[in-house]
């Protein structure tokens, strides 16, 4: 994604700073301390400009969604658009400036119900796999984030991320509750209920294919199991 500096960009980030975590380390001890009340957390990884994360919140008033992003040129617009439609919420979305890497230095062990992570870079060159937000490093991370039983819901136009992911996902004992590689095409609850992302607008007025998984993080197997 091609990132123009934003004009007065720290200036609009204070004018929504109700909507942002300033400092997500806060959050290490019991995340709905963000929130007015408390509901199950959902973290949605990489949120862009915030059309699903503005979505999602108001589809879902049952949840508290926090949507991270690390480019805050891009957060302004998501924070922003929060703006914009908080009488949609009830006071239910709230944003964090920084990467994924650091997730285990803001939330507690297994206080995440659900992760989303939509259209994340693919990283084409195998050199940089570990880059990938589906790469087992990272699954790794989420495991310590998410409840047992907790979810990751993934949406990618690009199969062969997909297809490394799902391998991803079977490498770590996961399970893979459903999937579809043409989530726009199926007639179940899951498509019916989509959110579209601004990347799944765009790949899919292209002609692509959006293809999407479930994942499940059940309890990891141990030999005296
Ligand atoms: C390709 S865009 C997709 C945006 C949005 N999810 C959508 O579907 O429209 C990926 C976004 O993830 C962000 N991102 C990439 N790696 C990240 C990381 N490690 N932590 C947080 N955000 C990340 C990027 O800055 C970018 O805004």
């Amino acid at each position: 994604m091609r990132v123009r500096k934003k004009k007065h960009g720290s200036e609009r980030i204070l004018a929504c700073s109700r909507f942002l975590i300033e400092d997500p380390r806060s959050l290490i001890d019991d995340p709905s301390v963000a929130f007015s009340k408390k509901r199950p957390i959902h973290l949605e990884i990489g949120c862009g400009k915030g059309s699903f994360a503005v979505g999602l919140s108001s589809a879902r008033q049952d949840i508290n969604l926090i949507a991270m992003e690390k480019v805050s040129d891009v957060a302004v617009t998501a924070l922003e658009r929060a703006a914009l439609t908080e009488n949609e919420r009830d006071d239910n979305l709230r944003f964090i400036i920084g990467d994924a890497k650091f997730l285990p230095e803001y939330f507690p062990a297994h206080s995440i119900d659900t992760i989303y992570i939509n259209f994340c870079d693919p990283w084409p060159k195998k050199g940089h796999a570990k880059r990938r937000l589906t790469h087992r490093g990272f699954l790794e991370i989420y495991r310590g984030l998410l409840r047992e039983d907790g979810m990751l819901i993934f949406k990618t136009d690009n199969e062969g991320l997909f297809d490394f992911s799902m391998e991803e996902f079977e490498a770590a004992g996961l399970h893979i509750v459903w999937h579809t590689k043409n989530l726009h095409a199926e007639e179940n609850e899951i498509a019916k209920n989509n959110i579209m992302t601004e990347y799944e607008r765009n790949f899919s007025a292209k002609g692509f294919n959006i293809c999407s998984a479930h994942v499940r993080f059940t309890k990891k197997e141990t030999e005296n199991d």
